[in-house]
């Protein structure tokens, strides 16, 4: 038979397979929507149906930047659990943190992450996970190596890294005169190039203007939003395939060759001994036997972890309190005066004598609960057997998650909750307060190890910034808050000047 005679009968068959493959497609979509509405164990929660039906509006969402809005507005609608996708659901009851995150009694496994959730790891060691995403196996140990390294007396020998740091964050502002700039540049210099020193064992020069770790703390940022659009592809894995055809190769080289150097600024710290006090002469790498308890590869990826985790949650927390301080003058002018009548002279600002003051403290937690650095929920499978959550029963293999800032201005939880009231944290008139609902550093196992470094990386350099200039919000800025929000925030820049306090 000749190949002109083989073709017209060719392409009915094509086109017939093409049909039925279409056919059966949509036949399984809409027998799993209409199964996901009528028949799934969650039907019964509250939500739209359209959540209920797929995932696809939650990831337009994330997508958009949009999620954590339209997250509020589905708990304002349906109340403090709602389904927010087929087989997920979403928590503000503050009784959740305990239920999802906390240890559990009487041999019970605990949640197992939601790897979905998170952004995608270190391209140089593909398969080890960082200690955020760690599986339970491994967790304990990873943990065990680095806790000492953020513990307290850690800090206490790492106060003088932090003094010179902050130094140079005073001495950049001074430098700008009269002319105005963006203060949330500043803290992600000052938060990178203390990170730097911890986790390189040097900082990165980002005052002193070094132009390839300037990139190079962009380029993360760009990392986490795009991190949005990948998550599709944990959800449907041929857009996966499509993102890593689509994603230019000279970028993903690029990306590569970013975590290649990091690597080798560990590697050429490993090779020095050293007591500088960064977190590699403080952790305790090494089992009594002398032999390391971590791989190369689990150094390499916690260090560009710690990198991230502890640098841009810092930045963001300074860059609200500073905007809601400046919109708050009555506010900000009883913070000036609690730390001009605390010390007479800056030097005295030490980390133990700035734990101490009641109304700094105050200031941190309230822009914590209104501007968390990380403001979603983060997901959770339900273990084997089903568990009671904030006093709902649901069943195994559910996600589950407690939102940040959305149980945070729940105004079933916080009086007045979209109010900057730094008086709620200590005033008998806001004790209907629910606080056990704010949870910013997470509860329980998984819970943040850079809590104390956080705290009192943040009283430092809000102390010494408020000690040493008057801060004056510019016309551009004035509408700050107005941002998207994908994993963190997008954070537009905070313009201000500064002019030199009278002391
Ligand atoms: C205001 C600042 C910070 C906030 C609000 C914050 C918040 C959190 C939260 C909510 C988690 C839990 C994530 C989860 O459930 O998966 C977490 C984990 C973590 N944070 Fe922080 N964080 C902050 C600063 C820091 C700093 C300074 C570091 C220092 C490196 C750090 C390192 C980590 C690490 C390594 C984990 C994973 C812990 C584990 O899985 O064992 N964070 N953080």
């Amino acid at each position: 038979m000749n190949s002109r005679m083989e073709t017209p009968s060719m392409i009915p068959i094509a086109l017939l397979a093409l049909l039925g493959t279409v056919v059966l497609y949509l036949t399984y979509n809409v027998a799993t929507i209409v199964y996901n509405v009528f028949f799934h164990p969650l039907r019964n929660y509250p939500g739209p149906w359209y959540t209920a039906a797929s995932r696809v509006p939650y990831l337009i969402k994330v997508i958009k930047g949009d999620y954590l809005t339209w997250n509020q507005s589905l708990h304002r609608r349906y109340g403090q659990v709602v389904r927010v996708a087929p087989e997920e659901l979403s928590f503000t009851d503050g009784r959740s943190w305990r239920d999802i995150y906390g240890h559990r009694s009487g041999g019970k496994v605990t949640f197992s992450k939601d790897r979905r959730f998170y952004f995608i790891g270190n391209p140089t060691h593909p398969e080890t996970p960082i200690l955020v995403m760690t599986d339970d196996q491994n967790h304990p140990r990873v943990r065990k190596v680095f806790n000492n390294a953020f513990s307290n007396s850690a800090l206490q020998k790492q106060e003088p890294l932090f003094l010179e740091h902050v130094d140079r964050l005073l001495k950049a502002i001074e430098q700008k005169g009269p002319a105005k700039f963006d203060l949330v540049t500043l803290f992600h210099y000052i938060t990178f190039d203390i990170m730097g020193e911890l986790v390189f064992g040097e900082p990165l020069g980002l005052f002193d203007g070094n132009e390839y770790y300037r990139a190079w703390v962009k380029g993360l940022f760009s990392d986490i939003k795009a991190s949005s659009i990948w998550r599709i592809g944990y959800y449907y894995p041929f857009f996966l395939r499509l993102l890593e055809f689509l994603v230019p190769k000279k970028l993903q080289e690029e990306r590569l060759e970013s975590f290649r150097l990091a690597n080798a600024r560990i590697d050429k710290r490993m090779a020095e001994q050293t007591n500088h006090p960064d977190i590699w002469s403080l952790s305790e790498r090494e089992d009594k036997d002398g032999k390391p308890r971590l791989s190369v590869g689990e150094m390499h990826v916690n260090a560009s972890g710690f990198m991230l985790a502890g640098t841009e949650t810092s930045a963001t927390v300074l860059s609200a309190m500073n905007y809601y301080l400046l919109k708050h003058p009555a506010k900000l002018k009883r913070l000036t005066d609690e730390i001009s009548t605390s010390f007479t002279r800056t030097e005295d600002m030490t980390l133990e004598r700035l734990a101490q003051l009641p109304y700094l403290a105050a200031c941190i937690e309230e822009s914590l609960r209104l501007f968390h650095p990380a403001p979603n929920g983060f997901g959770r499978f339900v273990p084997q057997g089903g568990a009671t959550i904030a006093g709902h029963w649901v069943p195994e293999g559910t996600v589950v998650a407690t939102e940040h800032n959305n149980t945070y201005r729940d105004p079933a939880n916080f009086r007045r909750p979209d109010d900057f009231i730094p008086e709620r944290w200590f005033d008998p008139a806001f004790n209907s307060d629910r606080k056990i609902a704010f949870e910013p550093f997470s509860y329980g196992p998984r819970n943040c190890i850079g809590k104390n470094l956080a705290y009192h990386e943040l009283r430092l350099i809000e102390a010494k910034l408020l000690w040493s200039f008057d801060f004056h919000l510019q016309e551009e800025s004035n509408d700050w808050l107005d941002q998207k929000a994908y994993m963190v925030w997008e954070k537009n820049p905070l313009m201000v000047t500064a002019t030199p306090t009278k002391r």
